[in-house]
């Protein structure tokens, strides 16, 4: 059947972003890590890479903890920085960032019976030489993170950059490069994961999906 009318393939058009979130969810189930090179448009991923960049040359990162806010000796634990995403900042490019999330909570709800009451998400940058060594993303006495997701921001990654996400499955291990607008998507209290020693400056914006 040919249809006369147009159905624009923007990022707001529910077909496309239905479809967009089967395979997503397909590979997830396949595989317990479900990955989509593209899951925010380029121009998104650039207005978020800017408003990033902004705010960490404006000192409105802070070091990421490892339990519940406790920093300790973090550092050699984990080497990145961080910044809250806000509705309440009435930043553009965040709230289109949570209007593509909200409508993922919905589908996953709707037919995946998820259960997601709630979120969080922060920017991450992990300067030259940083890491985040094996770790599941629970806190010790709050299972509230669901799911967790990545997108990555990094406009120009090549193999020799490193900062390569490393994720434990059923004994074996998965390499998986930190490229622009990729989302990486898992169960937090199911897998392991770390990121590898970045050689270039290694941004995104990393959260939760919560119970
Ligand atoms: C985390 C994390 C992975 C990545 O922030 O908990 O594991 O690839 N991030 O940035
Ligand atoms: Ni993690």
């Amino acid at each position: 059947m040919v249809y006369s009318f147009y159905i624009p393939l923007t990022f707001t058009s529910t077909l496309y972003l239905s479809h967009h979130f089967e395979s997503l969810i397909n590979s997830y189930i396949i595989s317990k890590i479900g990955i989509q090179d593209h899951f925010i448009p380029p121009e998104l991923a650039s207005s978020l890479r800017y408003n990033l960049q902004n705010l960490f040359s404006r000192n409105k990162f802070h070091l990421g903890g490892t339990g519940n806010d406790i920093i300790d000796d973090s550092k050699v634990f984990r080497g990145d920085s961080i910044h809250w995403l806000d509705r309440k900042h009435e930043d553009t490019f965040e709230n289109m960032f949570f209007d593509l999330i909200d409508a993922f909570v919905l589908y996953l709800n709707e037919y995946c019976y998820a259960g997601i009451k709630s979120y969080e998400f922060h920017y991450t940058l992990y300067p030259v030489g940083s890491f985040y060594k094996k770790h599941l993303d629970q806190f010790r006495n709050n299972d509230s993170r669901q799911f967790s997701m990545i997108i990555y921001l990094n406009a120009d990654w090549h193999k020799n950059d490193g900062g390569e996400l490393k994720v434990y499955k059923d004994s074996k291990s998965h390499l998986i490069s930190p490229t622009s607008g990729k989302l990486v998507f898992f169960k937090s209290s199911e897998l392991e994961h770390e990121v590898l020693i970045t050689n270039k400056e290694r941004i995104s914006i990393t959260g939760w999906l919560k119970s």
